[in-house]
């Protein structure tokens, strides 16, 4: 099959994730997980970094945070497909805490590659790690989630932060203010689903 630029770009990144051993993460993963979805689309779902079930089978967002996930997409009338997906981090990282050097080397050599090639016009950060990754990359500063729900304009993209579907999982009082943080921003998402090429 005849790859355009763009999927050449992409799957030559996928091959090196998927072989990675730059940081000791590789010790412990069974699949790198690249990161999924249409890469011609405009909005990027950026997750902290693979779970159990992702490790498994090499894909982001498979396991329960994964299914949360689904729904809160169907809530705002979108399809997986029309979102590329990915993570922080692409391997497994212990007790969801990846270490600053590991999170250097991800995104110098990945996630940074992925957002070059792709040049999503809306970045939806799930959780802390990815906001604070996007918002510092831009020159910002991150305090905390309490921007949840809020759109930023940064020079390449608007940057959307969200709370990491995973922690409804582990706090179910914030499930509501997760589904209204969609809800809240569904017309602002879905203007850019009109603009898939
Ligand atoms: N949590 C994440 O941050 N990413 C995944 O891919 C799965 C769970």
């Amino acid at each position: 099959m005849d790859l355009n630029p763009k999927e050449k770009l992409i799957s030559e990144i996928n091959e090196k994730i998927k072989i990675c051993k730059l940081c000791d993460l590789y010790k412990i993963r069974k699949n790198a997980v690249p990161g999924e979805g249409n890469i011609n689309s405009k909005i990027m779902l950026i997750g902290l970094g693979p779970g159990k079930d992702e490790d498994i089978q090499g894909r982001p967002f498979v396991g329960a945070a994964g299914k949360f996930l689904n729904e809160l997409l169907n809530l705002v009338g979108i399809k997986r497909e029309e979102v590329y997906i990915t993570n922080v981090v692409k391997c497994i990282p212990p007790n969801n805490k990846p270490n600053e050097h590991q999170i250097f080397i991800c995104t110098s050599n990945y996630l940074d590659k992925q957002i070059e090639v792709i040049k999503p016009r809306l970045i939806i950060t799930l959780g802390e790690i990815a906001t604070k990754y996007i918002f510092e990359k831009n020159g910002k500063k991150f305090v905390n989630m309490s921007i949840h729900g809020k759109v930023f304009e940064f020079k390449n993209y608007f940057v959307l932060p969200m709370f990491h579907p995973a922690s409804a999982l582990y706090n179910p009082s914030l499930k509501e203010k997760i589904i209204n943080d969609w809800l809240k921003n569904k017309e602002f998402i879905r203007k850019f689903l009109a603009k898939l090429e």
